[in-house]
């Protein structure tokens, strides 16, 4: 069940050679099981396997091999650019970014940090993780030590399924304030478009990462099912508590800073090999969107830069919690008096207090 042989017809060679240019590197396919039935593939092959040749891949159906979201030939349309243009950063902010934790204050911020732990728990258990590949359990989120690494089909794993509950809340804030906004008559302040643009940049991580493996059915079933859950759970939990809400928020992206940290470290420390190859390039949706420069197109390249990203969420959101949710403008987006510039989230770990930048 694990390893058949299954031909590549099913792509077009138009396909075949876009995929190609995402995977060569890694010089085989390989496949990963887990307890609870995660399963991904990563889309492995070389040159020479394509056009028709045949290529081992493990269990998902030959038909499911694809390009999953090819660029659409038109008559008129060169290219559709990013309706957010990302901001970018220097290698000096990206290589600051650390993993760090915010000490829950109040009530709803413990709530939140405890149900985070539940969350982080149950992503660790359902994908398998063993115990010498988990950090200190006393810091957990700033700890990146683990006797054991990771192979890259399960950090593949872990990437995937966190970026695809990780585009929610913003959408679901996003959503609700703009729906506030509308059925109120009032104004927002500057917070939707934020969060609108948290919830984009989430799904091309998301996008990044689908153009350099497959999910199996088990974990697309899993996908589907946590977003019926959490989009539910946020929508509700936003409408009682925003703030709480935004909290939570941030400690997820504390957790989503740590996976890309130690991802990182395991590069750095040569666990990686996959990765590690010069051969390796980032799919050139990565390299349009975040403007990746000649020459630093490294896998370690592109996690700096979604981490990086996962930082200024974890400030965004430990900010916007910290703020009244009714009144206060959205401080990001906003011009300072005097010469002061607008704050920047990303080296901001644990958010801005609300007499700091309010
Ligand atoms: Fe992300
Ligand atoms: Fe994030």
């Amino acid at each position: 069940m694990l390893s058949t042989k299954v031909h590549t017809r099913i792509c077009s060679p138009q396909q075949a050679t876009k995929l190609s240019k995402v995977v060569v590197p890694l010089l085989s396919a390989s496949s990963v099981r887990y307890p609870a039935g995660f399963h991904v593939t990563i889309l492995a092959t070389s040159n020479q396997n394509h056009h028709g040749a045949v290529r081992s891949f493990s269990t998902t159906p030959a038909a499911q091999l694809r390009d999953f979201f090819p660029v659409q030939e038109t008559e008129n349309i060169r290219r559709t650019l990013p309706a957010w243009p990302h901001h970018g950063y220097t290698e000096q902010e990206m290589l600051e970014v650390v993993p760090a934790h915010r000490k829950p204050e109040t009530w709803g911020d413990l709530f939140a940090w405890k149900f985070m732990r539940f969350c982080r728990w149950g992503m660790d258990t359902c994908t398998g993780m063993k115990s010498e590949q988990k950090v200190d359990k006393g810091n957990p989120t700033t700890a990146v030590h683990s006797i054991k690494p990771l192979t890259e089909a399960q950090w593949m794993i872990r990437f995937l399924f966190l970026e695809s509950i990780a585009g929610v809340p913003g959408m679901v804030a996003g959503m609700l304030r703009h729906l506030h906004s509308l059925r109120r008559l009032k104004r927002d302040n500057g917070w939707i478009e934020t969060l609108l643009e948290e919830s984009y940049n989430e799904r091309m991580h998301l996008l990044t990462f689908m153009k350099m493996c497959e999910p199996g059915w088990f974990m697309k079933l899993m996908i589907l099912a946590a977003q019926g859950v959490y989009f539910n759970g946020l929508f509700l939990s936003y409408l009682v508590s925003p703030k709480i809400t935004h909290r939570f928020v941030g400690y997820l992206e504390e957790e989503a800073v740590h996976t890309y940290t130690m991802a990182i470290k395991q590069i750095d420390d040569g666990h990686l090999p996959k990765w590690s190859s010069p051969d390796f390039l980032v799919p050139d949706i990565a390299v349009r969107y975040w403007k990746m420069p000649e020459g630093r197109r490294t896998m370690r390249d592109l996690l700096l830069y979604i981490r990086a990203d996962e930082a200024c969420h974890r400030g965004v959101n430990h900010t916007l919690s910290n703020l009244n949710q009714d009144e206060d403008p959205n401080p990001f987006v906003s011009e300072y008096k005097g010469t002061r510039s607008p704050p920047r989230p990303a080296l901001k770990a644990e958010g801005y207090e609300r007499a700091e930048v309010i």
